[in-house]
Parts: C-alpha cells; sequence; structure tokens
C-alpha cells in the first residue's frame, strides 16, 4: 500500500515535474486517500499535497509545476494506515526546521515511542502519521555531525517495522537516499543521466527498461544516473548489484484505449493465459514432484488469490489422491502453531508477491519446521519470491486495476497445469484423457475471446435490470464455489455491492430466509457432477420469487428454464472443459462487476478504501 517515485536527474532536457507527476499517477492504484510531491530547488523544499485522488486534487493544486531548474523531486501516494485521509496526513513530511523531507511506505510499529521520545526533546510534529518521525529522528543524528547516508541508517536502526523510504535533504541537493525493508523498492536508472525510485517498476518503464530490485535491508544513494548500494545488515558494506533489463512493453502498463485497465485487463485474459501456457515442463515438475512426495500439503493466499487456491486445490486433488487444506494466510501461523509437520508443502500465492500475510506465513512456516515453499505470482524478483523454493510467474503482464482478474485467471491456469502434469507423473488417467485435458487448457483463450466478443451487451443488460439491488446470492456447488466467491467478491469491491458467494447446498442451512421476490440470485452452473443437484436449488430458491441468473454452457437446458437471465459460456460440456470452468467462467462474472460498477457511478479502477498491495496486516 502507497507508492514512492522519486528523480534526481543532470538532464536539462526532462521536465522534472511531469516525470514526477506522471511516475506517481502510475502508481495510484497503490492507494489514493492523498497525493504529495516535494521538490527541491535553490536550497529550499517546495511542497505541495492534498487529500484525495490525483485527478481531483490536480483541478486545484497543479501538482506537476515545480520551480524551473529543479533536479530532484519526491512523490507519494496514500493508503492511509496511521491517521486520517487528511492534507496533514498526506507524505511528503518534513523535520522541524523543513529541510528534509520523507516519503514512506510501510508501517513503523514503535513511532508512538519515537514520537514521545523526539517531542520531549523539542521536535514538532504536524500529522497523526508514522512516518513523521523519520524526518525528525534524521534531523537529529544530522544535528549531531552525521552526513544524510549515516544520519537516515542511525535513523532507520531506531525503526522497527517496513519500510520503503526515500529521503532528500536541502544541503544535499543531487542525492536521494533510499532504503528498503519489506516494501517494495525499484531503481531504474539511465546511465549517466536520471535516477528514478519506485514502488513498481511500470512507474519508470516509460523513461528507462533498466533497474536494479532492492532487497530488504538495502539502503542507496542515488544521484543522477548514478547509484551505490549498501548493506545494513553488514556493517552498511558496498554492495554490487545485478542491474535488470525489463522486457515488459509500456503498452501493458497503459489503458490502450480502454476506459478503464480493469476492462482493459478482462479483455487480456486471452492472452495472457496463453502467455502462462508456456510454463516450462521442467518448472510444472518441480511443482509436482514436491507435492507427490509432500506428507501434508497446504495451500494459502489472500483475496482474490485465495479463491484461486480454492478452485486450485479442486483441480490438483483431482489427480494428486492427497488431502490440501486451504487456509488463508492471515490465520495460517495461528491455526497451523503446533501441527505443522516437516516435510510439508507449502504452495502461497500472490500476484503481487508482496502481500504482508501471505509472506509472514511462509517465513513462519520455514522458520518453524522443515517445508518447501512452492510459489506462483506474478511479479519476478517480488519479495515473496526470497522465500520459496520453487516460482511460478504467471505471465499476465502488469495488473494495475486494483480488482484482480487476468491475475486471478492465470493463476489458476498455473495449478490446472501443475495438476496435469501430476496426472501424468502418476500415469492414473489414459495419454488420451491427458491430450484431452491439456486441449482444453489450450482452448481456454479462444473460449474467452468468443464470450468477450458476443456478450457484453447481455452483461450490460443484466446490469440495468439489477441496478436497484443492493444484495445478491452468488451460488454454486463443487469447485465452482470458488467461482462464485471469487464473482461476489469483484462485485462487492468495485460496485460495492453486499454479496454472498456461498454454497448452493449450505444456502438452505440459512441464507435462504433472505429470499424474497426479485431478490437476484446468480448460480454458476457448468454441466460437472454437481449440476443435478444444483438444478434442485435453483428450484428451491425459484419457488420463494428468487429471480435467477444463470451462467451455463452454451447447450445448456435444464437450468436455462429455470433462469429468468442466463450468461451462455460457449465451450464444451464435458468433464475435461468442466474441470477447468473457474477459468471459462469468470470473465463473464469480472464484467458483471465492471458494468455494475459504471452504472452506480463508481470508478472501478479504484475501489473506495482498497490497495492493490496489502502491506499491512
Ligand atoms: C483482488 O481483487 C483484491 N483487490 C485483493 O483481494 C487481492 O487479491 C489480495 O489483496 C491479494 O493480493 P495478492 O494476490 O497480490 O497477494
Amino acid at each position: 500500500m502507497c507508492g514512492i517515485f522519486g528523480i534526481v536527474t543532470n538532464n536539462q532536457e526532462i521536465s522534472v515535474g511531469k516525470v514526477v507527476f506522471d511516475g506517481i499517477k502510475r502508481l495510484e492504484y497503490r492507494g489514493y486517500d492523498s497525493c504529495g510531491i516535494v521538490s527541491l530547488c535553490n536550497s529550499k523544499l517546495y511542497v505541495k499535497k492534498e487529500a484525495g485522488k490525483i485527478d481531483e486534487i490536480y483541478k486545484n493544486v497543479k501538482l506537476d509545476e515545480v520551480p524551473d531548474g529543479t533536479k530532484l523531486a519526491l512523490a507519494h501516494t496514500r493508503w492511509a494506515t496511521h491517521g486520517t485521509p487528511t492534507k496533514q496526513n498526506s507524505h511528503p513530511h518534513l523535520d522541524c526546521l523543513n529541510k528534509i523531507a520523507v516519503v514512506h511506505n510501510g508501517i513503523i510499529d514503535n513511532f508512538m515511542e519515537l514520537r514521545n521520545e523526539l517531542s520531549s526533546t523539542g521536535h514538532t510534529f504536524n500529522s497523526d502519521t508514522d512516518t513523521e518521525v523519520i524526518p525528525h529522528l534524521i534531523e537529529d543524528f544530522m544535528k549531531k555531525g552525521f552526513n544524510l547516508k549515516v544520519a537516515t541508517i542511525n535513523a532507520l536502526k531506531k525503526c522497527k517495522g517496513a519500510y520503503a523510504i526515500a529521503v532528500c535533504q536541502v544541503d544535499n541537493p543531487d542525492t536521494i537516499i533510499v532504503a528498503r525493508k519489506e516494501s517494495p523498492l525499484i531503481i531504474g536508472i539511465e546511465e549517466g543521466k536520471t535516477t528514478y525510485c519506485s514502488s513498481d517498476i511500470p512507474a519508470f518503464l516509460p523513461l528507462t527498461r533498466k533497474c536494479y530490485i532492492m532487497e530488504d535491508n538495502e539502503l542507496a544513494v542515488l544521484k543522477a544516473g548514478e547509484v551505490n548500494f549498501f548493506d545494513l545488515k553488514n556493517d552498511n558494506e558496498l554492495i554490487k548489484k545485478k542491474i535488470q533489463n525489463i522486457e515488459w512493453n509500456i503498452d501493458a502498463a497503459e489503458k490502450g484505449g480502454y476506459e478503464h485497465f480493469m476492462l482493459k485487463e478482462i479483455y487480456e485474459e486471452p492472452n495472457a493465459l496463453r502467455l502462462t501456457m508456456k510454463i516450462s515442463e521442467q518448472l510444472l515438475s518441480k511443482f509436482a514432484n514436491a507435492l507427490l512426495s509432500a506428507d501434508n500439503i497446504y495451500i494459502t493466499a489472500a483475496g482474490t488469490s485465495y479463491h484461486a487456491a480454492l478452485a486450485g486445490k479442486f483441480i490438483i486433488t483431482r489427480f494428486l489422491g492427497k488431502h490440501i487444506q486451504d487456509i488463508e494466510c492471515s490465520e495460517f501461523e495461528t491455526q497451523l502453531k503446533g501441527s505443522l509437520q516437516n516435510n510439508s508443502v507449502i504452495i502461497a500465492i500472490s500476484q503481487s508477491g508482496e502481500t504482508i500475510d501471505t509472506i509472514e506465513a511462509i517465513r513462519w512456516a520455514k522458520k518453524a519446521k522443515s517445508v518447501k515453499i512452492l510459489t506462483i505470482t506474478n511479479v519476478v524478483g517480488s519479495s515473496i519470491t526470497r522465500y520459496s523454493d520453487h516460482v511460478i510467474v504467471t505471465n499476465a503482464g502488469p495488473e494495475i486495476g486494483v480488482a484482480a482478474t487476468k491475475t486471478y485467471s492465470t493463476q489458476v491456469l498455473a495449478l490446472a497445469l501443475i495438476a496435469v502434469s501430476i496426472a501424468k507423473i502418476r500415469k492414473i488417467i489414459s495419454d488420451e484423457d491427458i491430450i484431452k485435458y491439456y486441449d482444453a487448457l489450450t482452448g481456454i483463450p479462444n473460449i474467452i475471446d468468443k464470450f468477450l466478443e458476443k456478450n457484453v451487451d447481455l452483461i450490460k443488460y443484466i446490469v440495468n435490470n439489477l441496478e436497484k439491488n443492493m444484495n445478491y446470492f452468488f451460488l454454486a456447488r463443487g469447485i465452482s464455489i470458488a467461482t462464485a466467491k471469487e464473482g461476489g467478491l469483484k462485485l462487492k469491491e468495485v460496485a460495492c455491492r453486499f454479496i454472498e458467494g456461498y454454497s448452493a447446498a449450505s444456502a438452505k442451512h440459512g441464507p435462504i430466509s433472505l429470499v424474497r421476490e426479485g431478490f437476484p440470485i446468480i448460480f454458476i452452473a457448468p454441466p460437472d457432477e454437481t449440476y443435478n443437484r444444483l438444478v434442485g436449488n435453483v428450484m428451491e430458491f425459484k419457488s420463494r420469487g428468487g429471480r435467477i441468473i444463470s451462467v451455463v454452457v452454451e447447450s445448456d437446458v435444464k437450468i436455462t428454464k429455470l433462469s429468468d437471465i442466463t450468461i451462455r459460456i460457449p465451450q464444451p460440456a464435458d468433464k475435461y472443459h468442466n474441470l477447468f470452468s473457474p477459468i471459462t467462467f469468470m470473465p463473464a462474472l469480472q464484467l458483471l462487476a465492471y458494468y455494475a460498477a459504471l452504472a452506480h457511478d463508481l470508478d472501478p479502477d479504484k475501489p473506495l478504501n482498497l490497495s492493490k498491495t496489502v502491506t499491512v496486516h
């Protein structure tokens, strides 16, 4: 949560104000409670900050206008944790003398203690944030004669918690100091000219493809077109890091004619899936063999990634012949303390690779026992990969929309590929069947393409038809419970509706009491082994006045007859395709959520109170 961006340059051609503004705008998905920019010019800091989304702020505060000759600027977009989303609590935060500015992503756990200590020695605070202690600590150390770098190191030694910070100071107009612990930080560089720091790569991708990915406990001194890294754990020793060349196409991180990232990313699903199909056989069999030789298997994640875990668990257990326990990452340690055994395997899923709860779950497990971590992420080099034994990168390309769409489908696909690889190794199904499962997987992108081509009007019609409803059920059985939960989550987060994604069988044990005439129930109904029982559930809800919207395959008859509206997925009604319906059925529900958000005048890319990357507990 929160995004930070910085630039230091000697390139006269560059408009620092525009670059820093564009950079922070690209990070807005990380938080949009407030935004601030500080520029350093003529030994003075110029701060502009305000609460609200960047475009709203820009109407009154021209964030991109900085004094002529500015060579250095920092920016921040905030997802509030400590202190309400106000101008005062917006970053950057300054010291008492207005000489030091800090932007920060993370949480300083012991800030209260530090703040009391600093206040007692005469420091004045202007915000309720944890961050504000950092510039004041640096101020203290600089007063004692330390230079900016050493003062920052000393200040960080006093801070407990997580941070990616960028610091500037008026007497060091050519230097930005950055440091990282548990929050992402990347350094982009145009050698000899310009250096950038950013919470992610796409923010500086239009400017340079060359970057360094910072690791925990590293500090870097950035000058124009030059960077030096230091190891905070090892006497602040100078370290050599490998420069990376980013292959992504910048178009992937921009809207490319779509009104919103969410819509663009739904339409990118077929290609993202095609690319994810290319995961090497070798890597898949590493995952498969690790699962086959494990005594216990857990699968863990948060939010949408957890729903992918539920679907993937179902697919894998079909072929694995062993139980996989799913546990939400935030519950992992609490639930497994005392029972986690050696020779367990944990599948961890995180599109960002930065979700702190997921990282902490696997870190705890690694420390507690001899376990193997198999990770599925979309971000090469993300924090989670450091704690993993094997990593699958899903190749969905950058996902900017806060609501996960294409990363969900590719996560489920990666899990499905592992499942088929297990079936192959175990030889529990015929070669012919293996080919049919592979063919079904290879055919998924075309099914989604076909669906997206023909169904947008139907989805808009359904949205208009349901417009006034505030509450919905998404019901299903078997593997589709994961689909119901994820479809429900999408509508919840972007359209602010209350949705219960639930088992259709369990719904009659309580939730059914909510049903009145016209109450909308969306049934996810692929023709798998649960279908006939689901027909019964549809009737139970219909007979109580429920308005039935069902998602079915094209050839469906029975549930279609019982439904008020059907969404038809153009896929064959066989067991091979049914097993992968969490992927093929999902774009319909994602589109439904997207158009519902528009119908309610909500910005689907910036759902209320959310952030793309959740780096707090
Ligand atoms: C997805 O739409 C959500 N915004 C959220 O639930 C997300 O899936 C969750 O925070 C996990 O993120 P991760 O995959 O990056 O770990």
